[in-house]
Order: C-alpha cells, then sequence, then structure tokens
C-alpha cells in the first residue's frame, strides 16, 4: 500500500504507544516485517520552541526503523506545523498528529482526542500543517469524544479536503478509553466513505484477527497495539496469513529467550533515560506471556533491580521451560 508517494512494504503497522514503542521495541517489529513504525507521541510545544534535542529520547530513530512516522500532539495550528517542519529536518517519511489520545492532561490542553471536538478548527489545523511540509501527514482519531459526539466521519472529510494522506481510526470513543470492544462496523463505514488510505485499529489480539480486520472492514492497513508488546512475531504471522500460507509456527522457546536477551543489551546500550532494569521488567512480563508459570515467574522478575541477575533469572526459566516434558 501507499502513503501519498510513500511505498509501505505490507498492511501490518505496529500502533504508536508512549511507553512501550521505543526505537528498540521498534527495530525488534520491523525484524519481524511490521510495514511501518511510529515514534511515542512527542509534545509539539517542545519541538517546536525548545528545538529537536529536547525530545531526542522519543524523536531518534535508527536508519533500518524506516519506514517510520514521529507522531506530534498538541492543538496550536502554527506550533503543529513548526513541530511537523522539525519532523521533517529529523528525516521521518512521515507526520503524524494523535488526535485520539483520551488522557486528561493531553485532553485539557485541547489536544488528542479533544481536537475532534472542532471539526472546522481540525480542517483549518490541517491545512496549515499539511502546507508546512513536503512529507506525508497523517492522522489518528477516534470514533468521537462520546456516543453523542460521534465526530469521525467529519474530521475524515476535513481531512480530505486538507491534504491529508492518512487517517488511522481507533474505533473508540475517547469517553470509552480501552473500555467496552473496538467497533470494527464504524471502520467498514468509514472506509466506505474514504478516498485516502484508512488504517484500521482496535482489539486486534493476534494474527487472524489482524488479517480479519482487512477483509471484513476493507481498510487499506491495519495498526497492533496492545498484542504485539512482547510479540514482536506477530508481525511475521500476519504476513503469512495474508499471503495465504499456513499460520506461521509461533516463535520457539529458544528463539524467545534469545530476542529477550538482545533487548536487554540493546537497554543497556541505550544512554541516559531510566534505569534499564526497570523498564526490561514490564518487557520480560509480556515476552513470557501465556508460557508455563508466567504470572508467578512475572512476579519474580519485578523484585529483580541488577541486570545480571535478571540475565540468569531470565535464562534459567527458558532452560527450565524447555527441559519440561511437553
Ligand atoms: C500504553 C499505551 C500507550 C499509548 N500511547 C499512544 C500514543 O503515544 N499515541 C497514540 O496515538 N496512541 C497511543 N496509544 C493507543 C494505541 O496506539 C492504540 O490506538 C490502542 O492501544 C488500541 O489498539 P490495540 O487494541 O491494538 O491496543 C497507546 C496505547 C497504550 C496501551
Amino acid at each position: 500500500m501507499k502513503i501519498g508517494r510513500l511505498d509501505l512494504p505490507n498492511p501490518f503497522f505496529m500502533a504508536p504507544m508512549a511507553g512501550v514503542t521505543d526505537s528498540i521495541v521498534r527495530i525488534l517489529a520491523r525484524r519481524y516485517q511490521c510495514g511501518m513504525v511510529t515514534t511515542e507521541m512527542v509534545s509539539s510545544h517542545v519541538l517546536a520552541e525548545i528545538g529537536a534535542q529536547a525530545c531526542l529520547g522519543r524523536m531518534h530513530y535508527r536508519p533500518m526503523e524506516k519506514p517510520i512516522a514521529i507522531q506530534i500532539f498538541g492543538s496550536d495550528a502554527e506550533v503543529l506545523s513548526e513541530a511537523a517542519r522539525r519532523v521533517e529536518a529529523a528525516g521521518a517519511d512521515i507526520v503524524d498528529i494523535n488526535m485520539g489520545c483520551s488522557v486528561d492532561k493531553i485532553n485539557r490542553s485541547g489536544g488528542g482526542a479533544a481536537l475532534c471536538k472542532r471539526p472546522a478548527e481540525v480542517g483549518r489545523i490541517l491545512e496549515r500543517v499539511v502546507r508546512s511540509v513536503n512529507i506525508p501527514l497523517t492522522i489518528k482519531i477516534r470514533k468521537g469524544w462520546n456516543n453523542s459526539q460521534i465526530t469521525a466521519p467529519e474530521i475524515l472529510h476535513v481531512a480530505q479536503e486538507s491534504g491529508v494522506a492518512a487517517l488511522a481510526i481507533h474505533a473508540r470513543t475517547s469517553e470509552q478509553a480501552y473500555g467496552g470492544k473496538a467497533d470494527w462496523e464504524f471502520i467498514r463505514e468509514l472506509k466506505s466513505r474514504a478516498r485516502i488510505p484508512l488504517i484500521g485499529n482496535g482489539d486486534i489480539t493476534c494474527a487472524a484477527d489482524a488479517v480479519r480486520m482487512l477483509r471484513e472492514t476493507g481498510c487499506d492497513a491495519v495498526m497492533i497495539g496492545r498484542a504485539s508488546r512482547g510479540n514482536p512475531w506477530i508481525f511475521r504471522e500476519c504476513q503469512h496469513l495474508f499471503q495465504g500460507g499456513q499460520p506461521a509456527p509461533p516463535p520457539t522457546l529458544e528463539e524467545r529467550l534469545r530476542l529477550i536477551l538482545e533487548h536487554m543489551e540493546l537497554l543497556l546500550q541505550k544512554e541516559g533515560e531510566g534505569n534499564p532494569v526497570v523498564q526490561m521488567r514490564k518487557f520480560v512480563g509480556w515476552y513470557v506471556r501465556g508460557l508455563p508459570g508466567s504470572a508467578s515467574f512475572r512476579e519474580s522478575v519485578f523484585q529483580i533491580s541488577d541486570m545480571n541477575v535478571m540475565v540468569d533469572v531470565v535464562t534459567r526459566y527458558f532452560h527450565e521451560a524447555q527441559a519440561a516434558p511437553a
């Protein structure tokens, strides 16, 4: 599929997740054939007023992550335009505006999902940002603020008129946050009105779901969020299934262990920002999801505060799992 002039290798994208989809996670997703990655959201104010240096933790990416979108949030047309110019200068393939975040702090400042309460203003903002850059502008929205304010169809309309290159829809309202079920039928209806590529999102739990969302809604691509945490293999599985092959075998225990150890190594190499052991605890929890004894193992991992101990404990867990009778 294409977004603007940009060719994407396949329609299985990783959804942006603050606190999760850092450069390491994106590298691993791309290795397993993820079609496109997006950074965690970056404040347009910080980026426009202080500069990319201040946002390096979130904006830094490696060439092997490409194609990559850098996501910004905010509500001021001028500030968003300046931030978009800086995203382009940083070499991103796409600039994406977050219009779906339901976090209070972001909404109180008028950004995220709160922006979509005012479609006409969104139109003015988008026109201005589109004019500021040569790379494609995309947006990520929700159905609307709540069930009495379903604005996605109007937002799609103003986005198309403004020259936005693609739109991703998380099929819940902001009020729902992550509750209830994502409304795939809504994605199908929105797609039937769309002249630009539509990316479906919400409640894809496995590769079969991803392919089903493509087929049932007719959307052009899908974004996988929570189900990709600790599971970059999901993108390889999507590709297999999509191309009509047998479902790809799940990763072996050996493959999982190798990837976790690599993730730890990359975290240790990453400069600054946070404590790598603390960060690794949550990832280990995700990587072992579904494996025997993973719940109590996860609890024990959360007590560890030394990376060498973490390596030993994780390696032992996997060796024991390998030795256990099937
Ligand atoms: C921990 C977490 C952080 C998120 N951060 C962002 C973000 O920075 N930008 C964004 O557009 N959406 C963000 N989202 C929303 C996801 O991109 C996605 O829309 C949502 O999780 C639904 O997809 P899923 O059911 O596949 O997880 C976040 C979601 C989670 C769970």
